[in-house]
């Protein structure tokens, strides 16, 4: 776990999922439900982060990544309205790949709506790279870009 004056990061688990399903209903639409969440912890591949902070503290900030093969997906990232823009989850989401890295995963992938900015802004500021896009990929029918991060290469 790291840990500083405001905030602490650390792996999380099955025992999250109640955090889990209320930062994710405050940070997509449409969330993942509950049931969606716990079958995501329920996975061996599943690796979960998580940023916490304030007095008293609660969870901020959430990382969902599913690993195989040396290869990682990020799945979902997201942090508590209240505390956007102030480095949270950039805080969050570098932490969690220097450890998928030092686990020996080689690359990781995402893919992001092109209208999201502030993700934009954030994937590119950790070295992820836009390797494709596929138009109409979403329900909302916006296009997805698709982003790669190199472990060797990106710091
Ligand atoms: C995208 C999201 C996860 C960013 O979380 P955050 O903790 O606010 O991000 P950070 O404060 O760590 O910002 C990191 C960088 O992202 C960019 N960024 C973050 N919020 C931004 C905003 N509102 N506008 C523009 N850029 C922004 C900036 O480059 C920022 O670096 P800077 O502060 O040095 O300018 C958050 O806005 C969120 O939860 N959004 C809803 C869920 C979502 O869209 N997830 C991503 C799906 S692909």
């Amino acid at each position: 776990m790291t840990a500083s004056p405001e905030v602490a990061i650390r792996a999380g688990g099955t025992e999250d999922l109640a955090a889990l399903v209320r930062l994710e209903s405050l940070a997509f639409t449409p969330p993942w439900n509950s049931v969606q969440l716990a079958s995501y912890l329920a996975l061996p591949t599943s690796r979960t982060w998580l940023l916490s902070g304030g007095t008293p503290s609660r969870t901020l900030a959430y990382a969902l990544f599913q690993v195989v093969a040396g290869e990682a997906e990020l799945l979902r990232i997201g942090c508590d309205p209240a505390h956007r823009h102030r480095g949270l989850c950039r805080r969050l989401l570098a932490e969690a790949l220097d450890a998928l890295a030092a686990a020996g995963v080689e690359r990781c992938f995402l893919d992001v709506a092109a209208g999201n900015h502030a993700a934009l802004a954030l994937y590119r500021s950790l070295g992820f790279r836009e390797t494709g896009r596929r138009p109409g990929y979403y329900p909302s029918g916006e296009t997805a870009l698709l982003f790669t991060r190199e472990s060797r290469t990106a710091r």
